[in-house]
C-alpha cells in the first residue's frame, strides 16, 4: 500500500481592497446581483458574477422552490447561463459573494459540492482553468487558481 497525498493552495486576500482592480469590478457585481437572489426559505443570498474570455459579464444568484430539490445555486445558475449563450467563450474568472439574513458572513463561502462538479465540466471542455474567487458579506477573499484545487481527483468525460 502507498499513499497519494494531494495539496491545495488557495490566495487569500484580507478584503477585497487587495484584489486586481478587474476582479474587485467582478466581485461588486456578484455583490449586486447576490441581493437580487430569490431564497424566501433559506434567507441565505448568493451571487455569482463570471468574466468570459470574449469580455462578457454573466450574472447568477441563487434561485429556490417551494419543493426545496427544485431550486439551484447561483454558481450554477450563472455558469449554465454563460453555456447556454456563450458556449464558445472560455470562462476567464468566477467570482461569489454570500450573505445571510441572520448574521453578517465574515468566512469565504466556498461553491458546493454540487456546484464543483458543474464548474469542472466547463473548466475540462474549455482546457483552461477557471479562477475562483469567492467570499462572504465582508472579509477575506478566498481565490483557487483552478476549480481543481476544490474538487482533486475530479471526475469529467475521460472516464466514460
Ligand atoms: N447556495 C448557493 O447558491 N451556492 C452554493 O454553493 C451553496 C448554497 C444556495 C442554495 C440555497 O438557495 C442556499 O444557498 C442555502 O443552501
Amino acid at each position: 500500500m502507498e499513499k497519494l497525498q494531494l495539496t491545495t493552495t488557495f490566495a487569500v486576500y484580507s478584503s477585497t481592497a487587495e484584489l486586481p482592480q478587474h476582479i474587485a469590478a467582478l466581485m461588486e457585481q456578484a455583490v449586486a446581483v447576490r441581493k437580487r437572489s430569490y431564497a424566501p426559505y433559506s434567507k441565505f443570498h448568493v451571487g455569482a458574477a463570471l468574466l468570459l474570455s470574449n469580455g462578457e459579464v454573466v450574472l447568477g444568484s441563487n434561485q429556490e422552490n417551494a419543493a426545496y430539490p427544485s431550486g439551484l445555486c447561483a454558481e450554477r445558475v450563472a455558469i449554465f447561463h454563460a453555456g447556454a449563450v456563450y458556449p464558445d467563450a472560455a470562462v476567464v474568472a468566477m467570482a461569489i459573494s454570500a450573505a445571510a439574513e441572520s448574521k453578517v458572513v465574515t468566512q469565504p463561502i466556498p461553491p458546493c459540492g454540487a456546484c464543483r462538479q458543474s464548474i469542472a465540466e466547463y473548466e475540462l471542455k474549455q482546457e483552461t482553468p477557471i479562477e475562483i474567487y469567492f467570499m462572504g458579506e465582508e472579509g477575506k477573499v478566498y481565490c483557487s487558481e483552478s476549480l481543481k484545487n476544490l474538487l482533486p481527483l475530479t471526475f469529467g468525460g475521460e472516464y466514460l
